[in-house]
């Protein structure tokens, strides 16, 4: 069976999994505690089990999970023999370059590397490994939740080669994804550089008063067509994941205006979905529940 690694089972790493266990890969699954491999598991298993009740799947929901192999906490263990690895780690960029360093090791050599970062440079994350491993380093970015969004953009850094970047594009269509080539390494990429000037122009009319976050949320839903208002998204994002997605790319000379809102959520750990409240309440923490 062939084998791939996904690092970091939170939010999209446990949906990217999941879909490459759809696939048929089997899918080592890393993260740096045990109860976080739990939840994951749980959350793959729930989610596959919606999936068969739709007949989105053919083969039975504990099939596919039998295909995920939780690993705590060792890179090297869980890339060896692996055609890919898809990094989903925190959005940090010193613990990403971590990641990739070990994975270089224990990697094969003909192993692509991939990262789902949402705004980091896909070059800066590629200079952690040997000069020999770089074009095969490349970004998949997928959408939250991976599992029910279309889009994968495919992120090419100045080391990429354009096998990579086909490689990446088949697995890709693979998994049902459509994809998109991003073939300038600029913060954000294409959709993240946009939704984050739709976010500030939302945030910065509720801080001023000029309307409140549902009359924004239901504006971006009923006029502009978009599946979630800017709020609601940010809440099922994670706002802690937009902060330091806001850091990255404004350290990287993408020019924002951090809106004291966005700000304050992150200072109280108002995360949104995971922690029961955000810009919304929620019924409990990981429990998503429209407003
Ligand atoms: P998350 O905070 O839900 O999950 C990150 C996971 O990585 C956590 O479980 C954490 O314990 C684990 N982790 C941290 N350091 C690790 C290490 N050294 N080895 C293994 N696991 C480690 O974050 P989320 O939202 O899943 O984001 C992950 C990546 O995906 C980030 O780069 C983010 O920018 C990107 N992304 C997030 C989207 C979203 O809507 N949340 C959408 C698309 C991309």
């Amino acid at each position: 069976m062939p084998k791939v690694a996904v690092i970091g089972a939170g939010t999209m790493g446990h949906g990217i999994a999941e879909l490459f266990a759809i696939a048929g890969y089997e899918v080592a699954l890393v993260d740096v505690a045990e109860d976080y491999l739990k939840r994951a598991l749980q959350n793959v298993e729930w989610s596959l089990k919606k999936l068969a009740e739709k007949g989105q799947i053919k083969e039975d929901p504990s099939v596919v999970l039998s295909r995920v192999k939780p690993i705590v906490n060792d890179v090297c263990k869980a890339v060896e023999g692996a055609e890919l690895m898809v990094e989903a780690v925190v959005e940090d960029i010193e613990v990403k370059r971590r990641v990739f360093a070990e994975a270089d090791r224990c990697a094969p050599p003909e192993a692509i590397l991939a990262t789902n970062t949402s705004s980091l440079p896909i070059t800066e994350i590629s200079e952690a490994v040997r000069p020999e491993r770089r074009s095969k380093v490349v970004g998949m970015h997928f959408f939250n939740p991976p599992v029910l969004m279309p889009l994968v953009e495919v992120i090419k850094g100045a080391y990429t080669s354009d096998e990579t970047v086909k490689k990446i594009v088949e697995y890709a269509s693979k998994l049902g994804k459509q994809t998109v080539i991003v073939n300038k390494d600029v913060p954000g990429f294409i959709v993240n550089r946009i939704l984050a000037r739709v976010n500030d122009a939302a945030c910065w009319m509720v801080a001023r008063k000029e309307a409140t976050v549902q009359e924004v949320d239901s504006a971006l839903m009923y006029k502009a067509g978009l599946p979630m208002g800017a709020f609601i998204l940010l809440d099922y994002t994670g706002i802690d994941v937009a902060c330091f997605i806001g850091d990255a790319m404004s350290k990287r000379g993408f020019k924002t205006h951090p809106c004291p809102l966005i700000v304050e959520k992150c200072q109280q750990k108002k995360f949104g979905v995971k922690t029961g409240e955000g810009f919304y309440k929620y019924p409990a923490p990981g429990k998503f529940q429209w407003p």
